[in-house]
């Protein structure tokens, strides 16, 4: 069982992001939620920090510090504004699939400027009609010659039209149950590749969703990850299990600057002449806030580490665990926060509102939190076979002669 292991390297990069956050985003973070515009500065500063290249290996370009470190730094950025929490990690999300999918040759095509900030990169997974049935996807790209030609439409593309680089998954091959789809890398401004709509959102404001568009966008073969069509539902599968503990990290991170918030209010706002913090109700919701946020947090560590220590086998059952499980903590802990701000928390010149509603869509995206849940009885239910001598402790009069009785019932109709 892999325990959380955490370097002295992350600790480093957790620093550095704490202080990108504290001097850069935090005193920006409402005006762009208002403006609902893309903070460039902010981005340049998480580069110039060298941010970008946490999770890449150093053969690659980037640090190599792993996927504990990316969620320390997430978790940072959050607490100050969780649209550039977002924006920071879907470059992670976008180049997983490089990392887990693509050839020697693409991967030192491609990281290098990922992990030195000179290119960002958006993931392109779900469509209108497939969102959490990604396999149902109807995105499609034909070979010609020694080009892909794609075809359809892709939904919810975060950091669409900034980034420079778009992971896009699309149907190579119809008749196939299991090989289906692959994965292209398409450059922004391709000829036919378009961002049709800029999404108006409630939170993650700072940060583009866009709908993208491709009409007969044509790239190169080598552009197809892994050199060979129909891994792509599998490396979209590999993608999403390494990026998941970073979207715990995002609902970590925001409840946690919700607390800091609300520990701060409480511990100044006079009721019934005393301070809030000083009564035993306030007491009760801060003392349960924080313990889920450390049982969030520790959830999420021991999840990155099972990626870091190749601990695959558990991978899968842990990230979707964590995502679930912190993204709902964030989206209690930040109601709750505003809560103990009373009504003025539930005003925009207060900045506790923003938590929450940035909140909200962790709960949401990379995969909803009832399709995590989904994933971990899967998981469990694989698990069965090495407890199955159980069976011999249960009385077996609920389930025993139930196939011959349905038999007998069917013979009789
Ligand atoms: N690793 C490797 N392979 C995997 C895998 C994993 N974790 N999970 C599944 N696979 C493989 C299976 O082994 C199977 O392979 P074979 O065909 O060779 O047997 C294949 O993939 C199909 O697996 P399933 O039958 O389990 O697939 P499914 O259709 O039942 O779907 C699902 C499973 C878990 C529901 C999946 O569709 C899913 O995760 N859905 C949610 C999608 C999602 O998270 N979307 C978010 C997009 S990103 C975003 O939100 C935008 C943003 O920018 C932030």
């Amino acid at each position: 069982m892999s325990q959380i292991v955490i370097t002295e390297e992350a600790l480093h990069w957790q620093e550095v992001a704490h202080k990108v956050a504290e001097e850069v985003v935090r005193p920006v973070a409402r005006h762009f939620d208002e403006i609902q515009e893309y903070p460039t500065e902010v981005r340049a500063a998480i580069a110039e920090a060298g941010l970008l290249g946490v999770w890449i290996p150093k053969e690659y370009g980037g640090h190599g510090a792993g996927i504990v470190a990316l969620c320390m730094v997430i978790e940072e950025l959050s607490r100050a504004c969780g649209g550039v929490g977002v924006a920071y990690a879907v470059n992670a999300l976008g180049s997983f699939p490089i990392l887990v999918g693509g050839t020697e040759e693409q991967k030192l095509r491609w990281m290098p400027s990922i992990a030195s900030g000179e290119k960002m990169i958006a993931f392109c997974l779900s469509e209108k009609f497939a969102g959490s049935d990604a396999g149902g996807m109807r995105c499609q790209a034909h070979l010609d010659g020694d080009e892909w030609v794609i075809n359809g439409e892709k939904k919810w593309t975060t950091n669409g039209g900034v980034a420079s680089l778009y992971t896009v998954f699309a149907v190579t091959d119809k008749t196939s149950k299991s090989r289906r789809i692959s994965a292209l890398m398409v450059e922004q401004g391709t000829p036919g590749f378009s961002i049709e709509k800029i999404e108006d959102k409630m939170g993650i404001r700072c940060v583009p969703v866009v709908e993208t568009h491709f009409d007969d966008v044509r790239v190169p073969a080598a552009n197809l990850l892994g050199g060979r069509p129909g891994m792509g539902f599998k490396h979209a599968m590999m993608t999403l299990d390494r990026a998941r503990p970073g979207v715990a990290a995002q609902g970590i991170g925001l409840a946690q600057g919700a607390l800091e918030y609300a520990v701060t209010y409480a511990l100044r706002r006079q009721q019934f002449g005393q301070n809030l913090a000083s009564m035993g109700v306030i007491q009760d919701m801060l003392g349960r806030m924080g313990t889920e946020v450390e049982a969030a947090r520790g959830l999420a560590w021991r999840a990155a580490t099972a990626v870091d220590t190749g601990d695959m086998k558990a991978v899968n059952r842990l990230a979707a665990m964590s995502k679930s499980f912190a993204t709902d903590v964030a989206m209690r802990v930040t109601t709750d926060a505003v809560q103990i701000f009373g009504g003025y928390g539930y005003m925009k010149d207060y900045p506790i509102e923003k938590y929450m509603r940035d909140a909200k869509i962790t709960q949401i995206y990379e995969g909803t939190n009832q399709i995590q849940r989904m994933v971990v009885a899967r998981n469990l239910m694989k698990e069965a076979e090495t407890y199955s001598h159980l069976s011999d402790y249960i009385p077996t009069e609920t389930y025993e002669g139930y196939q011959a009785l349905e038999e007998e019932v069917g013979a009789e109709a």
